[in-house]
């Protein structure tokens, strides 16, 4: 049980912040964080928990988790047809691997809260005029007008509407029947002329087969009527994070209830930072983002913030080297943790060192670039010995045209088609698909 009771963390207020919203009103940013405080937590410390446990498995290679969704969650597009094909997508990739694997896959989402971004520009100049840049739904807005760039306290408030509104749905579709394991049938879509939605298709099939014989030898099948899908973000605006840190009555510990897991990004994640402060003293599992600039002694800093204890579960690196680097760059930081021995679960995110720009100035990414970084990441842990803890996708339910390559071979021609994204372009739903085949095989091969 979580109390209504606010708890004034506010250490973090004496260390640097980096990444925050330059609010014109000291006066209504407290009030909105007074409103916040006031309202009800949107996760549960039990479910918490559960995932806190979940990824002390995955951490000793006994589970794997699947992390995916938008860069950048907005407003306008938080609408439950969204929503339900992004939820689809996660739990098609999850079959795909629990399959492929034969391993529990611990899903998460990148969903319900993950509406702040930080930028490396604070401003963005378009023909001659500079304002400061989009800093993602939560702050400002993507259109490009001084008062539209306005950081605005009250958009948190929206926040927690949009999230609590996503849980919801979540909920009822993981817990009501949709996202039973026998109907994985009806989640395809598409035409089986995609080699991704064909090689599903014939999965699917294999799956009804092995649960109808189970259900004839008379198995119980109630454990497959329902998934735990958990939600993350990045845990980047101070004053929204703090408002939703709540005491759990049980044990008076103290936990984020914006989100089941946070992460702390590349440019928030120095040991002396505001950010680690925060994360610092709640029960979440969390994870740090981890680019190619960090040092192994970077790692154990962290560790001696986060988790000093060696808590399994309560740590995730997810790495993020770029595919020409990580073979090189991994596995002495590797090395180095395991050989401090506290234990921490690691996660490959094979998006955010693969950005390119075409000659013509689109942000994309390409598909077997992606790829390589993945299995940099699995020969990585192969030549350390230690486990490959899960994967970090940033994707859409939705049929865009943001990634390059992939079964249907998108080139950069195609990139206008359907080009949705705000921020960094993700893989549309056959390239997650067909990246679920492909990690799954990985891992097959990691565990035989
Ligand atoms: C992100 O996950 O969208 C992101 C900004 O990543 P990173 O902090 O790794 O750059
Ligand atoms: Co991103």
């Amino acid at each position: 049980m979580i109390t209504d009771q606010s708890f004034p963390w506010d250490t973090w207020r004496t260390f640097a912040a980096k990444h925050q919203p330059n609010y014109a009103d000291a006066g209504e940013v407290a009030a909105v964080t007074e409103a916040l405080r006031r309202r009800p937590p949107l996760v549960f410390a039990g479910e918490v928990d559960d995932l806190r446990q979940q990824v002390a498995l995955a951490g000793r290679g006994e589970a794997f988790i699947l992390m995916g969704g938008d860069c950048a969650e907005t407003f306008a597009s938080t609408t439950a047809d969204q929503i339900r094909l992004k939820i689809q997508t996660l739990l098609q990739m999850a079959v795909v691997l629990t399959y492929g694997a034969s391993l529990p896959i611990v899903k998460v989402g990148r969903i319900a809260g993950q509406y702040a971004k930080p930028r490396s520009n604070p401003t963005e100049e378009r023909d001659g005029v500079e304002l400061p840049s989009y800093c993602g739904d939560a702050v400002n807005d993507h259109e490009f007008t001084p008062a539209g760039r306005e950081p605005d306290p009250n958009r948190l408030l929206d926040v927690y509407q949009y999230s609590a509104s996503t849980l919801n749905l979540i909920r009822a579709f993981t817990k009501g029947g949709y996202a039973d394991m026998r109907r994985v049938h009806e989640w395809n879509r598409g035409f089986t002329s995609n080699p991704a939605y064909a090689r599903y298709e014939a999965l699917a099939q294999e799956i009804n087969r092995a649960v109808k014989f189970m259900e004839a030898a008379g198995a119980d099948f109630e454990a497959l009527r329902v998934v735990d899908l958990y939600a993350s973000h990045e845990a980047l605006l101070l004053e929204y994070e703090a408002a939703m840190t709540r005491i759990d009555s049980r044990g008076g510990d103290l936990y984020n209830t914006s989100g089941h897991f946070l992460w702390i990004g590349e440019r928030t994640r120095q040991p002396q930072g505001a950010h680690v402060e925060l994360l610092a003293g709640v029960r979440n599992p969390v994870g740090v983002k981890v680019g190619p600039n960090a040092s192994a002694d970077d790692l154990l800093q962290l560790i001696d913030r986060l988790n000093p204890q060696g808590e399994p579960g309560r740590l995730s690196f997810i790495t993020r080297m770029g595919a020409e680097k990580i073979t090189d760059l991994l596995p002495p930081l590797l090395q180095a943790v395991k050989d401090d021995g506290r234990e921490v679960t690691w996660i490959c995110d094979p998006m955010h060192g693969n950005t390119i720009q075409t000659a013509s100035g689109v942000k994309t990414r390409d598909f077997e670039t992606i790829m390589r970084e993945v299995e940099g990441f699995f020969a990585s842990h192969q030549e350390v010995g230690t486990a490959p803890g899960g994967i970090h996708f940033e994707l859409t339910g939705d049929d865009v045209t943001e990634v390059l390559g992939g079964s249907e071979h998108l080139g950069e021609n195609e990139l206008g088609k359907r080009y949705e994204t705000l921020v960094d372009p993700r893989l549309n739903h056959q390239q997650s698909l067909e990246m679920a085949f492909r990690v799954g095989g990985l891992l097959r091969a990691a565990n035989s």
